[in-house]
């Protein structure tokens, strides 16, 4: 990254479960100390800065001012939109509480790009499954522009790293119809599995465990994008079905309700 200057990131965490910011702190390539000092300068963070309450508050109206339209948005978790969105505040003044719903939507016409870390960001997840009593939703139904969308529960820390690689590097990734970088989501799991060779034989599992093709016990790999198979987890040594679980579609528009049950029997 020398001769970059580092990219300028405000981070909103809202209505998640936190899952994709420990993601992110096991980036391997480049590890984490080397993200913040070389690739992004973190303005405001409700997650990993000190400061709270008022003093809080006041640093992210200052830095959403002096950025203005050069700041990337980093939004972690679904935004509530029943009753105003009044089921997640992220600050509270003397009069009233200022909701995630108010603050990524004004953040978001500021910012410079918007990028959505995980799927409960990017398309609702987790927090907006049936019943979904807070209306939940992902940003792009908030916001009336681009999102970046870095889908995956959690995130795979390169996906979201790679990304903001791309934004300081190179400018906007190429996205695909769900505004994903296609870097990382432009083919299925099942395009690369290596259980490919028993699906293509109709060699299927009959328990988990077996080393078949789980497609019998409800694998989502055929209708889900994303690299697992080489690009892997946990420092890169193993994957979903490398670990005997069959993919349960945690990158898609429609998980988890889509891929509900995630085992048949
Ligand atoms: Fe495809 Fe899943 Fe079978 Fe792998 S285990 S070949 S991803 S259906
Ligand atoms: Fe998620 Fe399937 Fe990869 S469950 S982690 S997209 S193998």
């Amino acid at each position: 990254f020398h001769n970059k200057k580092k990219l300028p990131v405000i981070w909103l965490e809202t209505n998640d479960s936190g899952d994709n910011n420990i993601a992110f702190m096991n980036t391997t390539y480049p590890y984490l100390g080397r993200v913040f000092t070389e690739m992004i300068d973190l303005l405001y963070s409700n997650t990993f800065m000190a400061a709270q309450g008022r003093g809080a508050l006041s640093i992210l109206e200052q830095v959403s001012e002096t950025y203005k339209g050069k700041f990337t948005l980093i939004v972690e978790g679904a935004i509530p939109k029943k009753d105003n969105g009044l089921y997640n505040a992220i600050a509270r003044t003397e009069t009233r509480f200022i909701t995630a719903l108010e603050a990524v939507t004004r953040l978001g016409e500021m910012a410079e790009y918007v990028v959505a870390i995980g799927t409960c960001a990017s398309f609702g997840g987790p927090t907006a499954a049936r019943p979904n009593l807070t209306g939940s939703a992902g940003v792009r139904d908030v916001l009336d522009r681009e999102v970046i969308n870095v889908s995956g529960c959690p995130v795979n820390p390169d996906w979201f790293v790679g990304t903001l690689a791309h934004l300081l590097m190179y400018g906007r990734p190429d996205l695909d119809k769900l505004g994903r970088p296609t870097l990382f989501y432009g083919f299925t799991v099942h395009r690369h599995c290596q259980r490919r060779s028993y699906f293509d034989n109709k060699d299927f599992a009959k328990k988990l465990g077996d080393i078949e093709c789980m497609f019998s016990l409800g694998c989502m790999g055929p209708r889900t994008s994303a690299d697992c198979p080489y690009r892997q987890w946990i420092n890169h040594v193993s994957w979903p079905v490398k670990a005997n679980t069959p993919c349960i579609g945690c990158t898609n528009e429609d998980f988890p309700d889509g891929s509900s049950p995630f085992f048949t029997p």
